[in-house]
């Protein structure tokens, strides 16, 4: 059976598709009760807590018709593609979460990069994963740098950090899905450990390459290079095997992995409420 015709894949590009509107619709009543009138500040906390919540299903659901696309086979949308002004976009996208956490971004863009062919949205998406994981692993007050430079018969991008490392026994793991490291976990990082997967698929659908450094304590660079042009289909049979034996054994732990985070952060807000809304009784024994 090819992956196109797949009923898993099928399965997950529904079920991402039917999520949208619920939680299009739970936004709009949030959003409303919101313009009702003026909430008090423990009605307003909660109604924040709840659009935080719907922010990360939301981000969950474009994570996974990203995968049902890769695992359906899809095929880039290629164009002449100007990598500079995709870069600028995206740092444009993300800077407000950097400054929040005085997190400087600079760029060094070679003059001469020109345009290459590639799909444009899904360069957004490798661009938006390597940044964000720049600004979110990275320390309050620190730097990220963004290079891009034209070799001969490739463009080199480099997203260097300032942030916390990654161990060299978690260097092999962050391409697989749904892996996250133990420090992004413990100190409440928030991610699905997708984006590097989906990230490695599309530099490789376009024939490719993706790799890291890294020291634990000072910081992480990941680079990638595209060839300035792509041979049709882009990706290798190698590859394309890889990503087949990835998305199958990944299923059943997408399963665990998504239940288990959200069933913590579910506990978490219940618990939350109930200790705020605890009411001691008067002369109470309890300790
Ligand atoms: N720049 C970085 N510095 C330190 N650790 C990183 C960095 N980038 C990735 N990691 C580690 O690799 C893991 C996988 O990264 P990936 O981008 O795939 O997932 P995520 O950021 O957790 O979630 P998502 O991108 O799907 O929202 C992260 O959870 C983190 O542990
Ligand atoms: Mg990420």
């Amino acid at each position: 059976m090819t992956e196109a015709n797949d009923p898993q894949v099928d399965w997950l590009n529904t079920v991402a598709h039917d999520l949208k509107t619920p939680i299009n619709s739970v936004r709009g009543c949030i959003e409303l009760v919101q313009q009702l009138g003026s909430l008090n500040e423990r009605q307003q906390h909660f109604a924040d807590k709840a659009l935080n919540g719907l922010q990360r299903m939301e981000h969950l659901v474009a994570r996974l018709l990203d995968i049902s696309w890769l695992d359906a086979g899809m095929a880039l949308e290629l164009a002449e593609c100007d990598l500079a002004a995709v870069i600028r976009e995206v740092v444009e996208m993300l800077r407000d979460s950097a400054e929040q956490r005085s997190i400087r971004i600079h760029m060094q863009l070679d003059d001469h990069l020109g345009l290459i062919q590639a799909d444009p949205q899904r360069l957004v998406q490798v661009m938006d994963n390597l940044i964000s994981n720049g600004i979110k692993y990275n320390r309050d007050g620190g730097q990220v740098w963004i290079q891009a430079q034209r070799e001969t018969d490739r463009v080199v991008v480099r997203v260097r950090d300032s942030g916390m490392g990654i161990s060299p026994e978690d260097q092999p793991r962050v391409f697989e899905r749904f892996f996250r490291s133990r420090e992004g976990v413990a100190l409440k990082i928030e991610g699905s450990g997708l984006g590097l997967a989906i990230s490695r698929a599309i530099v490789h659908k376009h024939g490719g390459h993706i790799w890291l450094e890294s020291t634990p304590g000072q910081g992480t660079t990941f680079s990638f290079s595209l060839p300035l042009e792509i041979s049709e289909g882009g990706e290798t049979m190698v590859e394309a095997q890889q990503s087949a034996g990835e998305a199958a054994d990944s299923r059943e732990d997408y399963a665990l992995a998504v239940s288990s985070e959200e069933h913590d952060a579910v506990d978490d807000a219940i618990q939350e409420q109930r200790e705020m809304s605890r009411v001691e009784p008067a002369g109470s024994d309890e300790p």
